[in-house]
């Protein structure tokens, strides 16, 4: 993508006004395809199902679509969405999943994977309706990420996460699947994590063969570790002891390869990742209105929001760069907050920059997952989303009108 500096932004400003987030589209074919290349160097059968609720911009899922990766949704609206972005092949996840849709994505051919057993009796249900039909169906496993100490991996510290089958009830669920002649072609074993560190994916995978051996699930063809991992860091961040692809790829691979039933029935391993293919391929840029002191703290006033790029309000500051009309050389410690009137739309905080001016830029680096699909219209119209088509910015997204948002509504 062409460097970014002042003027560049100027000029974007002019044509498009800010705040507006800037996508790179070829970061993020590169990131899928380095993902999937970690596993091809030791085994071919592999795929991604490129995780929708981590950031659905349809430009961007049309990538993923080209890369030949599938869609993995949780919801009717991801559904839709992904097959109106034309994806034939869709992974179809989550822990509600509505009649309607449920029968619709069987119809489809969707690899639907169970979460619970309000969907087995739904699949049966559907199964005794339509002897003819050739039912295939994928289940999610509950994995225990709980060590000796008693500490769990499972995000916010949780002792038991909520989805897929727990080990005394999957045996049944298997049974009764098999009793009206559905086929299980897919495992999944997604876990979300708080420390997305590879050792989860040693259990994740042993677990998961331990399933498949046990219940002598042979027919198993989608191998599906989910995602959760971690990866496309934005530029400039520490990466001491990160894990990248490879180390999650030798992880699995380490296990998987070694293991009889595996090698037996050699099933495709399926990755579902999300942020970690599209972290670093958004960066947002907001403007400077105005520097005002109050007390002892120097405000910076700017026209984006907390909301835009870090909706969840962690506390950490975000990777960040200015961009200024003039190079004076005086620094101050600010923060700088955002546009709406919310004390707390705190964007950076006791932070260290140098004097900014009205007219100037900042650029925050990493927002793109969990940032515009979880931002609802609030105080300001949703910003364009830039990419770069032919040499020139075009907007993936427009800018929000007063059109769109009264247009859902009836009075
Ligand atoms: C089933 C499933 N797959 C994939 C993901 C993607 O996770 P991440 O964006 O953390 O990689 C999630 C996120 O919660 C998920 O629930």
């Amino acid at each position: 993508m062409e460097p970014i500096n002042y003027a560049l932004l100027k000029g974007l400003d002019e044509q498009f006004g800010t705040p507006f987030y800037l996508m790179d589209a070829e970061k993020y074919r590169s990131n899928i395809n380095n993902f999937l290349a970690a596993f091809k160097k030791r085994y071919e059968k592999v795929v991604a199902g490129y995780s929708f609720k981590t950031n659905y911009v349809p430009a961007l899922c049309k990538i993923a679509l080209e890369e030949g990766v599938l869609a993995e949704v949780v919801s009717e609206m991801e559904y839709e969405l992904a097959h109106k972005i034309g994806f034939e092949k869709v992974i179809f996840n989550g822990p509600i999943k509505r009649p309607a849709i449920f029968e619709k994505a069987l119809e489809h051919g969707a690899i639907i994977n169970l979460d619970s057993e309000y969907e087995v009796e739904m699949i049966c249900e559907y199964a005794k309706k339509h002897p003819d039909a050739d039912l295939q169906v994928g289940i999610r496993i509950n994995i225990n990420l709980t060590d000796e100490h008693g500490n769990s991996t499972i995000q916010c510290g949780l002792r038991f996460g909520r989805f897929g089958f727990p080990s005394d009830i999957i045996g049944r669920n298997i049974d009764r699947l098999h009793e009206v002649g559905i086929k299980i072609i897919s495992l999944h074993g997604h876990t979300s994590t708080s420390d997305r560190a590879v050792l989860n994916y040693k259990i994740i995978t042993q677990h998961m063969l331990k399933v498949c051996e046990q219940y002598e699930l042979n027919e198993i063809e989608l191998f599906d570790i989910g995602g959760g991992y971690f990866g496309a860091a934005p530029e400039g961040m520490d990466l001491t002891g990160k894990p990248t692809y490879e180390d999650y790829a030798n992880c699995v691979l380490d296990e998987t390869l070694t293991n009889e039933w595996f090698n037996h029935v050699k099933p495709t391993i399926v990755i579902e990742p999300g942020s970690s293919v599209v972290s670093n391929v958004f960066s947002y840029y907001t403007k400077v209105y105005q520097n005002k002191k109050v007390g002892k703290v120097n405000f910076v006033m700017v026209d984006g929001t907390v909301f835009d790029v870090k909706p969840t309000m962690h506390a950490n500051n975000l990777p960040h760069k200015v961009y200024r009309a003039s190079e004076n050389q005086e620094q101050y410690v600010c923060d700088v907050v955002g546009s709406t009137c919310m004390e707390k739309d705190v964007i950076l905080k006791d932070i260290s920059l140098p004097k900014l001016e009205a007219g100037d830029f900042i650029q925050f680096d990493g927002v793109g997952a969990y940032t515009i699909c979880l931002t609802p219209t609030f105080i300001n119209f949703l910003e364009p989303i830039l990419m770069q088509k032919n040499g020139t910015f075009v907007e993936a997204r427009r800018r929000q009108t007063v059109e769109d948002i009264v247009g859902i509504y009836n009075f």
